[in-house]
């Protein structure tokens, strides 16, 4: 049932949940009804699918349907349930403990408001979470891989995040890694600020609304340089998709680097267009000369062993290091 019940959360396409056997046992079956209550205000429609999946897998199998998972089904909330429009947000739970743990509870998932089908709405690409910030996510909250990709670790550090978006990765560290290895400081930044009329709801989602851990600050690549803090490690993900903003993206970095003591940027890319990608490493190469490299990698996201979901079309994500 674990990983039904990230997948459920994370709201992974029904066409990629796999029913297996054990699951539509007896037991499990008043599980997934208690799941799918849990859940069902925000999205009846996406739960009418996976239960008339489920109930197919069971007409198949030799295992009885339960009253339970019947009453569910016909239950109006589900029988009159309607497409969420693409511009409807969903309140999405994410499992990014490092890739392989389950989070038991609501503390150690992050919850997102989102419009998961919405690439772009309101002049901003942050209203819906990408894939590189999940990545990014459960690599920092994996110590295995965190003690590889940061040497020197993040306990006691401040941590600038640029182009936030929902504010998966920031609020992963704020709400895993600083449970057992605390941070001085998370500032999270965008260039928009209806961004953060979003991540304003989402920390009161994760109950760190009034943490003083997190800082939110408007930070536009290539303007004027208003942090006033020193920067340990900046971290980000997806934000080098654009070729046209990639000189102002490493413009902010250098500065950072130059005026705020930063020791070390993580930026986490999906190679979505080789070209767009080259001229990034072009820029590094500019800006951040034998400063910098590929850390870590995934060629094939879609077949990593994960709790998370990723898509079997997600191309390569890397993630790129530029030190002092
Ligand atoms: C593709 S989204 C990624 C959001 C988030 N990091 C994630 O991976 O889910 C890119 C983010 O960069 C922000 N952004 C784009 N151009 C920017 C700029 N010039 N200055 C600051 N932020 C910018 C957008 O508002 C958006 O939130």
């Amino acid at each position: 049932m674990d990983k039904i019940q990230s997948f459920i959360d994370q709201r992974v396409p029904i066409k990629y949940i796999n029913i297996e056997d054990d699951i539509i046992s007896y037991d499990n079956q008043l599980e997934l009804v208690k799941l799918i209550n849990s859940h069902i205000d925000q999205n009846a429609y996406y739960f009418k699918n996976l239960l008339s999946k489920y109930i197919k897998k069971l007409e198949l199998s030799n295992e009885e349907l339960s009253d339970e998972v019947y009453d569910l089904f016909v239950d109006p909330k589900i029988l009159n349930a309607k497409e969420l429009s693409p511009d409807t947000p969903d309140i999405i739970k994410y499992h990014v403990n490092g890739f392989t743990s389950i989070a038991k509870d609501d503390s150690n998932k992050v919850i997102i408001k989102e419009t998961p089908r919405l690439i772009s709405g309101n002049n901003t690409t942050g209203l819906r979470t990408w894939e590189a910030a999940l990545y990014l996510s459960n690599c920092l909250n994996d110590q295995n891989i965190l003690q590889h990709i940061i040497p020197f670790g993040l306990e006691n550090k401040t941590i600038l995040e640029l182009g936030c978006g929902t504010g998966l990765l920031s609020l992963s560290l704020a709400k895993i890694h600083h449970k057992t290895r605390p941070l001085k400081k998370i500032i999270m930044t965008d260039g928009s600020m209806t961004v953060f009329d979003n991540v304003q709801e989402v920390l009161k989602l994760n109950d760190l609304e009034s943490d003083n851990l997190i800082h939110c600050q408007q930070l536009i690549w290539g303007e004027e340089l208003t942090i006033k803090s020193k920067i340990d490690v900046v971290i980000a993900a997806d934000i080098t998709y654009d070729s046209r903003i990639l000189r102002p993206l490493c413009q902010t970095i250098a500065e950072l680097f130059q005026y705020k003591d930063l020791k070390l940027a993580l930026i986490a890319a999906t190679v979505r267009n080789i070209d767009t990608i080259n001229c990034w490493e072009e820029e590094l190469n500019n800006w951040f000369p034998n400063r910098w490299e590929t850390t870590k990698s995934e060629k094939d996201p879609g077949s990593m062993k994960s709790m998370c979901f990723f898509s079997p079309n997600t191309p390569e994500i890397r993630i790129y290091s530029i030190e002092i």
